[in-house]
């Protein structure tokens, strides 16, 4: 995005400064200045092995208020405490169970949060105002870095706007959020390009509040038998986790499910035969197979789940900048090791409340 090593973007003077790191070896300078920003109450975006996050410092009720406001989203969600270790998460929760520990030793760092009873220190604001709070230690080197380097725990939803699509690349935080945050880590695309997995540990089994890059086998050989998965829930109706909303993840064109390629083609077919530019998003197969008409723009993605989730949210990101008016997207197979992807369909595709 920025050709020079830092840059400004955003409008009317409260500009977000962007500054380019080595995903892998940050400059220690460009951490320290984002530390001094949280630290002073300000907001930071930055990678993490997931998306990017946007980060203020935890402890300041007044901070996390304004996450809240910058992306537009209402007080109850709560957020994401982000950690170097397991020592420093216990020290945010007021019960550390059996199993918050066995899975921070197996998955961080890394992209799994756990949901655990919220200790004094956390500010309610944090919390949705909730008795619980969510944990996790990241694995990317920029984020870890951060944290460490403000030597606190930074609290970070994704740095979308409320039920957008969440950010791989820093020019999707760029799009989507310009007042309030001071400055942007560019530290390229993320590894994972979708969200950690949520894991409630207060109850006698696991249950999994947001299937995510971990995937549920990985969990059980942990943990053993899980909760039973959280149903879809109708907007409305009282929620296990507030990102279970039926409509997130969302592009701002329509997003319509189909069942297999062909349908897709022929349902992507029949929108564009009104005049309106479709985006269509199949399984990979036959290189050759693309007889389609010129206002649909069709891509391709992945058979391997980890692939897939790597591209889904940059080629929805991708489709919304080229102004199509709907994405028709194959249905991802069923089995469990696409759960979190075809989870994150399901909301993208579900109409709005
Ligand atoms: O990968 C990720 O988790 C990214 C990166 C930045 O770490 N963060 C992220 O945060 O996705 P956010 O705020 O966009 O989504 C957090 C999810 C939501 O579904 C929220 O409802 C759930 O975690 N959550 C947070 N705190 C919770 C709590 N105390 N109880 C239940 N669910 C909680
Ligand atoms: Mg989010």
């Amino acid at each position: 995005m920025a050709s020079a090593n830092s840059a400004r973007y955003g409008k009317r003077g409260s500009a977000m400064r962007v500054l380019q790191v080595d995903p892998h070896r940050p400059d220690p300078s460009a951490i320290e200045e984002a530390a001094q920003v949280l630290e002073r109450g300000g907001l930071v975006a930055f990678p993490t092995e997931t998306v990017y996050g946007l980060g203020a410092r935890a402890f300041d009720a007044r901070a996390v208020l304004r996450v809240f406001a910058v992306k537009g989203r209402p007080q109850h969600h709560p957020l994401i405490l982000h950690v170097t270790t397991e020592n420093q998460a216990r020290a945010l929760a007021s019960g550390w169970p059996d199993a918050a520990s066995r899975l921070a030793r197996a998955f961080w760092p890394g992209p799994l949060t756990v949901v655990v009873q919220r200790g004094d220190r956390v500010p309610a604001a944090v919390a949705g105002g909730g008795s619980s709070v969510a944990v996790r230690a990241p694995r990317h080197a920029v984020a870890h870095a951060l944290i460490a380097a403000l030597g606190e725990p930074v609290a970070a939803p994704s740095a979308n706007r409320f039920r957008g699509l969440s950010p791989t690349i820093a020019a999707h935080v760029l799009k989507q959020l310009h007042e309030g945050v001071e400055l942007l880590l560019d530290g390229g695309p993320c590894d994972a390009g979708i969200e950690s997995t949520v894991v409630d540990v207060r109850g006698v089994r696991p249950r999994v509040l947001r299937p995510g890059a971990v995937s549920l086998s990985m969990l059980r050989e942990v943990v053993g038998e899980l909760e039973a998965p959280t149903v879809l829930l109708a907007s409305g109706q009282p929620q296990p986790s507030p990102g279970l909303d039926a409509r997130h993840y969302a592009p701002r064109a329509r997003l319509l499910l189909a069942e297999g390629a062909g349908a897709a083609r022929r349902a992507a077919d029949a929108l564009s035969a009104h005049g309106a530019t479709v985006g269509l998003v199949v399984l990979e197969t036959d290189p050759h197979a693309q007889d389609v008409r010129a206002r649909i723009l069709e891509r391709a993605l992945s058979r391997d789940p980890e692939r897939y989730a790597r591209q889904l949210f940059a080629t929805l990101h991708d489709l919304d900048d080229r102004g199509v008016e709907a994405i028709v997207v194959e249905r991802v197979p069923s089995d469990e090791a696409w759960s979190a992807i075809a989870d994150r369909l399901t909301r993208a595709a579900a109409p709005m409340s």
